[in-house]
């Protein structure tokens, strides 16, 4: 049988598939992954290396590590699929990237509070509001906050050396759709390079990095929930994100405040980075 019959052989065989999406997807993913072969013509050593590494991705999940979804960040299809399914009106804040690291039940806590357990790292005042697609605050909108240390890792990655739920905390936005908080300014890391898909990465060539951000998920009644992140403006890795998920609206300044009420007010030392910004849900239909 030559190439080509063997891909209509196998797109046949789809033919009493009574679900027409799964049909229409696989129709898709027989062609392409066919295509791959035909344009690639893999010799038998090489596709036992690719069977080996989705084995190895496989091995590498679990529940609290999933190798797969890493996979699909590195190679863009994540934020592939974020243009797909998150197209916004006009003025609705992006979405970008979910990551492994949040964690569900994370504190609730009040306006204002420090995430840091530690209060290590640089000061920084977060504040902002949240906003529907007319611009009118939303009250009692979750606003569920988590981020890496300045250390350029997540408590859950090294349990052992910071306290449980370190910079993570649910917020809910006061009448004015506000809400704040104290933390430490985040830094850039690199997504985790022990399993598989770092050793990927080594072998193409590229850097394991991802810009310095805190991430969101921000939920309201009647709207459309959102995930996102804010950029730390001039990180060297904004252009170059191993996950390819920096949006330019989403990055934003840390600007050095040294107003001692403020500092007071929040119980900081001054001086300390500051970051305002207001967040727009599109409204549920
Ligand atoms: C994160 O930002 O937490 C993340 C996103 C994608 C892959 C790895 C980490
Ligand atoms: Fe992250």
């Amino acid at each position: 049988m030559d190439n080509h019959k063997i891909t209509e052989d196998a797109l046949s065989r789809l033919n009493n598939c009574d679900d027409p999406r799964l049909k229409e997807v696989m129709t898709s993913v027989i062609t392409h992954l066919h295509g791959v072969v035909k344009e690639v013509e893999p010799t038998d050593e090489e596709w036992r290396q690719a069977i080996d590494f989705l084995t190895q991705v496989g091995h590498w999940c679990d529940d609290r590590r999933q190798e797969f979804i890493l996979l699909s960040d590195t190679l863009g299809v994540t934020m592939l699929v974020d243009t797909v399914t998150q197209r916004k009106p006009k003025g609705v804040t992006e979405s970008t990237v979910l990551g492994p690291f949040h964690v569900q039940g994370a504190p609730k806590l009040p306006f204002g509070t420090n995430i840091s357990k530690d209060q290590t790292g640089e000061p920084t005042l977060v504040t902002g509001r949240v906003l529907s697609q007319n611009k009118l605050p939303i009250a009692g909108a979750t606003v569920d906050v988590w981020q890496a240390s300045a250390q350029g890792l997540y408590d859950v990655q090294e349990p052992e050396r910071f306290p449980d739920m370190n910079l993570r905390a649910v917020f809910h936005t006061d009448k004015n759709g506000r809400f704040g908080f104290c933390t430490e300014k985040p830094a850039s890391y690199p997504v985790p390079t022990d399993g598989p898909v770092g050793t990927m990465l080594k072998a193409l060539g590229r850097h394991a990095w991802r810009p310095a951000h805190l991430h969101f998920m921000i939920s309201a009644e009647q709207h459309i929930s959102l995930t996102t992140h804010l950029f730390v403006k001039g990180d060297p890795y904004l252009e170059s994100d191993a996950v390819q998920a920096v949006k330019d609206s989403l990055i934003v300044d840390f600007s050095l405040s040294h107003d001692n009420a403020e500092a007071d007010q929040f119980r900081l030392p001054t001086p300390y980075y500051k970051v305002q910004e207001d967040f727009v849900l599109a409204t549920a239909n």
